[in-house]
Formats: C-alpha cells, sequence, structure tokens
C-alpha cells in the first residue's frame, strides 16, 4: 500500500424505534403515542421478530451505550466537524498500522461498495461477483450499465476462488466478500491471498474488494483479514462496518482501507456521506471494547450451534456459518418458508438467486428470539 434514513416509517403502527422517534410531525397523536409506548416497552417492528436483514439484536455494549448517552447534549449543534471522528480515524490507523491517508471514511460500508464499482467498473469493465452473495455491488454494476460476470458457488456454497480468478482477467473490480452473505462460510488467508496473488498477476489492473462486514463473528483460527494484501497492493480495497457485532446498524459507520490513490478514487466517484458525533464517539467506543466484542462472537456463537442443531434435528443441511446468518438448505422455496414463518410473527431473508428454491437466509436475533424462531420452525416446517 502506498501508505502514508432508509425511510423511516415502513408502515404506520410497524415503525422502528428510531422511526417512532424521529417521525413524531407526521404521525396522528394517537398512533404516535401507541408506538412510541410500544417502542418504551421494547417492543419494535409491530412484535414481528426480524431475522432477514443480519442486524444485531443486542445492539451496542453497555460501554458504547454509556458513550452514545454522554455524548447526547447541546453540543450537537455543533456538529460539522463531529468530535470524535478525528478519534475514531486515529484509533483505526493506529490499530491497523496504516497511514493517514488509507482509511477513508463512509455512512456504513454500502458508499464503499457503491463507489468502488463507480470508480472502476463499466460497460467494457465488468464487475466479478459470485452468487449468491450480497448483491450491492452488483446492482451498483446494473445501475450504471457495467458489465457483470456472475460466479456461482461451488459445490459446498464456498466462493469459488479458481473460478472467480478465471473470469478476473480484464475486469474493473472482483467483488469478494469473506466472509460471505447468504452463506457465512469463509476463506481462510492462504487461500484469499493465493487468489489475490493471481487476480493482479493475470490482470494487474483489475481492482479486488474484500468486504470484511463480518469479519468480526469469526474466530481468528479461521480466517483473518486481507489486509497485508491490501498493504501490498494499490489494486486491494477491505471494507469493514460498525453495523454487524458492533451492533450498530442504525448509526451508519463503516469504512475502507486501501492505498491513498486507490481511496481517491472512490471518494471522487460516488459520496461517503458524513459520518455523524455520535456514530462517530459509538464507534470509537465500540472499536476499543475488545472484551465486548469477544463476548459477542461467543455469544452468537452460541446462538448459532443452538438453532442450526436445531434445523439439524429437524433433517436439514445447513453450510458451516462464521457468521450472524445461516443459509440452510429447507427444500422448498424460501417465498412459502417467509409466507409461513411471518404469519407466527417471524420475519426471514429474502430470496437468494439462484438457491431461492431450496435455501433460505435466518438471521440469528437473541436467544429468547431464536427459541421462539425454532418453535416456529418445527411447526412450519415438519
Ligand atoms: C456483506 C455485507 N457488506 C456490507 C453490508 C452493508 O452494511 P452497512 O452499509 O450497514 O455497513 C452488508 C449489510 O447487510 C453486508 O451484508
Amino acid at each position: 500500500m502506498k501508505f502514508t434514513r432508509r425511510g423511516f416509517i415502513q408502515n404506520v403502527g410497524l415503525g422502528t424505534a428510531a422511526g417512532v422517534i424521529s417521525g413524531t410531525s407526521l404521525l396522528s397523536p394517537i398512533i404516535n403515542a401507541q408506538t412510541r409506548e410500544a417502542a418504551m416497552a421494547g417492543v419494535f417492528d409491530g412484535g414481528v421478530i426480524q431475522l432477514n436483514q443480519n442486524e444485531s439484536a443486542r445492539g451496542p455494549g453497555p460501554k458504547t451505550m454509556q458513550a452514545i448517552h454522554s455524548a447526547i447534549s447541546k453540543r450537537i449543534g455543533r456538529g460539522y466537524a463531529p468530535d470524535y471522528l478525528r478519534e475514531l480515524q486515529a484509533s483505526i490507523i493506529d490499530h491497523f498500522d496504516v497511514g493517514a491517508d488509507n482509511v477513508l471514511m463512509s455512512t456504513g460500508s454500502t458508499p464503499i461498495l457503491q463507489g468502488t464499482v463507480r470508480a472502476f467498473c463499466g460497460a467494457d469493465k465488468p464487475l466479478v461477483t459470485a452468487a449468491p452473495s450480497f448483491t450491492t455491488s452488483e446492482q451498483t454494476a446494473r445501475q450504471i450499465g457495467a458489465a457483470v460476470k456472475v460466479i456461482p458457488l461451488d459445490s459446498h456454497l464456498n466462493i469459488d476462488l479458481d473460478a472467480m480468478v478465471a473470469a478476473s482477467i480484464g475486469a474493473g473490480m472482483v467483488y469478494l466478500c469473506n466472509p460471505n452473505n447468504p452463506t457465512g462460510t469463509v476463506h481462510g488467508l492462504a487461500a484469499m491471498e493465493a487468489a489475490i496473488r493471481e487476480i493482479v498477476r493475470r490482470s494487474p489492473t483489475t481492482k479486488i474488494l474484500v468486504d470484511e462486514a463480518y469479519i468480526d463473528y469469526v474466530d481468528a483460527s479461521v480466517m483473518q483479514t486481507a489486509l497485508p494484501l491490501a498493504k501490498e497492493f494499490s489494486n486491494v480495497i477491505i471494507a469493514r462496518t460498525f453495523s454487524k457485532a458492533h451492533g450498530m446498524a442504525g448509526l451508519r459507520v463503516g469504512y475502507g482501507l486501501a492505498d491513498s490513490g486507490t481511496l481517491d478514487e472512490i471518494n471522487s466517484a460516488w459520496g461517503m456521506g458524513d459520518v455523524n458525533m455520535i456514530g462517530a464517539i459509538a464507534a470509537l467506543t465500540a472499536f476499543e471494547d475488545t472484551d465486548h466484542i469477544a463476548w459477542e462472537r461467543q455469544e452468537n456463537s452460541e446462538i448459532r450451534a443452538f438453532t442450526v442443531g436445531a434445523l439439524n434435528d429437524m433433517g436439514f443441511d445447513v453450510p458451516e456459518s462464521h457468521t450472524n446468518h445461516i443459509f440452510p438448505n429447507l427444500k422448498r422455496p424460501a417465498s412459502v418458508v417467509r409466507a409461513a414463518c411471518i404469519k407466527s410473527g417471524i420475519s426471514v431473508g429474502r430470496d437468494f438467486p439462484p438457491l431461492q428454491e431450496t435455501h433460505c437466509r435466518i438471521s440469528l436475533g437473541s436467544r429468547e428470539e431464536m427459541e421462539k424462531a425454532v418453535a416456529v420452525f418445527r411447526a412450519v416446517l415438519s
């Protein structure tokens, strides 16, 4: 490396807590009072258990919650150069041992995913992506009329790195989601390094975006960050987010790590948004609270083992997940599972072509939520 609001109310009465609070003037007083009361009682989303978006049921850890509360003051009136943002950047720089120009902050990692495609792909510079995988890069490519090469997962539902390498020649960018969403599967550093080196060797102008949104859920013995490759090659970009294990999807903080020139190209191609003061203090606290992340990883892994065990008992295979979501083969269309589960107040994932006729992504909620969900799965899938 040359290192130097989502729509705030989906449905009146089914508003999120944030929507309830920010939407006061647009709701009738009666509904507003009801939804506010529900939010105060901790009943969100109209009581539906949301296992559909890979969010965090637990939210930020106690230290981060305390930091958020302490930052809510009249000081918010002075936020164009938000307090704590420099400290957050400094902490990231220090932790990853990179230069100040090698970090690009963004409002969640979505703008990094969008900006990379806009910067590096086009009609004659295809995006190479896996299927099923996270689709923001592919959607962006289609929006701008860029060519897309979609590479199916292998028979174990792992990203087929050899096929991705083969497809990369002449590509604008290769999107590697590691761990992969929706499967939860991972490639270790050795496999990622071999693939990335091969792409750089065979197609030196191709960029490689490694999306590590779920890395904080993964045991370090299973996978490590591809950051050393980003330090070595200006082609490689790492995307990170505070939306997953740090439980901050509603605060919108993410970042990219790459060569400074590469980050400049991304930043010029698409707006990264402005990280706000509350998001910055929350992310700074969460980033440094390594004990909490270790706890979160363990909690998620126990909940995952419980859920996978129950599905296995019911006779369903589940690819080995290292994330906060699983992708079981339920032997029926995801749409059928979704329609049946929602009747019992459980919302599960959308379709993930080409496996939508057999597999369904289930995000992992809290212990209590998964106990309820498993009871519903038993009834619906029997
Ligand atoms: C693999 C992956 N990358 C990136 C994102 C974007 O998340 P955010 O913009 O909240 O950082 C998601 C969200 O679900 C994801 O699953």
